[in-house]
């Protein structure tokens, strides 16, 4: 029996004012898979991941998550199935500082509509399994390494179980070596609990390690008189 892809786009378009035009026909990620989402800087990443989680209104089409039509709805509502099915990785974390790994895994939960009463120990055992314990998990994130830091925005987007985890770049800023752990650090986490992955990244050393690869020239046009 066919299962339900965690992402199925159809008909997508969106155009940035004066910039590039992304158009998906149609593409899918089957549940549990993994994708790399490819392209130089400026080539339409981050605006691809904004648009499939609603962040940025397409002009037309669906993005189906697990099955279910997020731009259908709006404002709240989306925003409530975004949390439940989708868990964003930025580059920058965009952890709430002066909050603690676990309130920020707890309030990702919250806003999922998670039972107020699993947040605590999920949370707990979300952050222990990517290697955060003890007096750790109560202080503030910004008094975490930035190793730490990163453990703590991978936990939060796996916190209220989605069907997948969108994650924008998130070794821009580490050595080859960190870059590649980081890597292997999110696929377990979502392979280990069945969440689809789809990642961007720039870097071409990071294609070999994926073997289902997409290039973002494939969904974005440059406006006519850009480029060469
Ligand atoms: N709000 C905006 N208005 C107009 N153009 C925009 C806007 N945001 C982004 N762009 C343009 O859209 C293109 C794609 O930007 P995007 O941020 O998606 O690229 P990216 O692949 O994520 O780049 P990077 O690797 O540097 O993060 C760029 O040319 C950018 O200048
Ligand atoms: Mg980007």
């Amino acid at each position: 029996m066919p299962t339900t892809p965690a992402l199925l786009v159809r008909d997508l378009s969106f155009a940035h004012p004066g910039g590039p035009a992304v158009t998906i026909d149609e593409w899918s990620v089957p549940a549990g898979g993994e994708v790399l989402l490819q392209g130089p800087s400026g080539s339409g990443k981050s605006t691809i991941l904004q648009l499939l989680a609603g962040l940025l209104d397409a002009k037309s089409g669906r993005v189906e998550i697990d099955g279910e039509d997020l731009l259908a709805v709006r404002g709240a509502e989306r925003d409530r199935r975004r949390g439940r099915r989708i868990g964003m990785i930025f580059q920058t974390f965009n952890l709430l500082s002066g909050f603690s790994a676990r309130e920020n895994a707890m309030l990702a939960m919250h806003f999922a509509g998670v039972p107020a009463a699993a947040h605590r120990e999920r949370a707990a055992d979300l952050l222990g399994s990517l290697g955060l314990s003890g007096n750790e998990l109560d202080r503030p994130v910004d008094r975490l390494s930035v190793g730490q830091q990163q453990r703590v925005a991978v936990a939060r987007a796996l916190a209220a179980e989605p069907a997948i985890v969108l994650a924008d770049e998130p070794t821009a800023s580490l050595d080859p070596d960190n870059a590649a752990r980081t890597v292997d650090l999110v696929r377990e986490a979502c392979r280990t609990r069945g969440a689809a992955l789809l990642l961007t990244s720039h870097d071409p050393s990071l294609a070999e390690r994926f073997e289902n690869r997409i290039d973002v020239s494939t969904f974005v046009s440059l406006p006519s008189g850009a480029g060469s």
